[in-house]
């Protein structure tokens, strides 16, 4: 393919943020490429019925069976009629429950933005706490299933220690105090992250500008774009599946907001800190000490995670 002109290349992007987190890490993304005169279209996915900001600590559990079997929400119309020629697509997304979250997951399964996405270039860009596999398994899967080309995927991550962030971030997003205190850091992905992604727009630049996208992901990763965490990633793995198991548990009880089926998140909530500050740490020293019979078989897993093989 010829190299298009530096001045025509258009991108969209589409984000749901409710922080304002995941839209500074676009913007610091895509400024560079606004620089250097590509046109960015930034689309804005909006729930029907907004999700609740800070959240209550019962708001927090309701959503968490809708999140993790990605139960669709109805969703605000997307207009695609000013993004019709993008040269690329940048898919923000946040994980919910090791899911993608709600606006998102529901965003990518309606019937317009799968015939939006047919045979498109997508770069998925996310900020997390920690945990993000499952999310872009799922984002991938669909991606596949509507003949888009998943061509690049960075998250950013809180690099405080696993249960620090999980402390924060329960301040951040029930309390919405994200600055450190006397204890504790700041919540979330630190400016730092945020400011160093910017050095990956010029590789997105190289690959849109050549239609190539073949040495995307090894950029992405050599910056530091994507980082395979293997302590996490067994924590995650074996939490992914179980959660499964509760989400549809309490769905049988009734959907988003039916009083009847309080009991049983009350229970997962105890089921979840438990795990997170009872169980986990165990589950992490018992991982270090098997990790020389791992160490093969996590370098495969490894290397299909951050070069976004299945
Ligand atoms: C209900 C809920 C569940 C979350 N679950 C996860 C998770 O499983 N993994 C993770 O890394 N972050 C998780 N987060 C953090 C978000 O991915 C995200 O980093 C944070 O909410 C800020 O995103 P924002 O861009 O919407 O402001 C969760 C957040 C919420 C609100």
């Amino acid at each position: 393919m010829t190299e298009k002109s530096k001045t025509n290349l258009r991108i969209a992007v589409f984000y749901y943020t409710q922080t304002g987190q995941l839209l500074d890490i676009l913007k610091s993304l895509t400024n560079p490429l606004k620089e250097r005169g590509c046109e960015i279209i930034f689309k804005e996915i909006v729930p029907q019925e907004p999700f609740p900001f800070p959240w209550t600590s019962d708001q927090f559990y309701e959503i968490f069976p809708e999140s993790r079997a990605e139960v669709p929400f109805k969703m605000k119309e997307m207009d695609f009629s000013d993004i019709l020629d993008a040269d690329l697509v940048i898919l923000g997304y946040q994980p919910w429950y090791l899911a993608p979250s709600v606006p998102v997951s529901s965003f990518l399964r309606l019937e317009s933005t799968g015939d939006y996405l047919r045979g498109r270039n997508v770069l998925a860009v996310a900020g997390t706490r920690n945990m993000w596999v499952s999310a872009i398994k799922s984002i991938k899967s669909r991606l596949d299933g509507y003949g888009a080309n998943l061509v690049g995927h960075i998250a950013l991550e809180d690099r405080h220690q696993n249960l620090i962030s999980v402390l924060t971030i329960f301040r951040w997003l029930i309390n919405n105090r994200k600055e450190a205190g006397k204890y504790l850091p700041e919540a979330g992905v630190s400016q730092k992250d945020i400011d160093s992604v910017a050095a990956i727009s010029e590789d997105i630049y190289k690959a849109v500008s050549a239609g190539d996208y073949s040495l995307l992901q090894k950029a992405i990763v050599d910056k530091d774009g994507l980082r395979f965490n293997p302590g996490l990633y067994f924590i995650e793995s074996n939490g992914n599946k179980i959660w499964g198991k509760w989400a549809h548990w309490v769905l049988k009880k009734g959907e988003y907001g039916d009083p009847s089926r309080r009991f049983r998140l009350r229970l997962f909530k105890y089921y979840l800190l438990t795990l997170l500050f009872g169980i986990s740490p165990f589950g992490s020293l018992f991982f270090m000490l098997t990790w020389p019979l791992r160490r093969r078989s996590y370098r495969k897993i490894e290397k299909n995670i951050l070069f976004l093989q299945n």
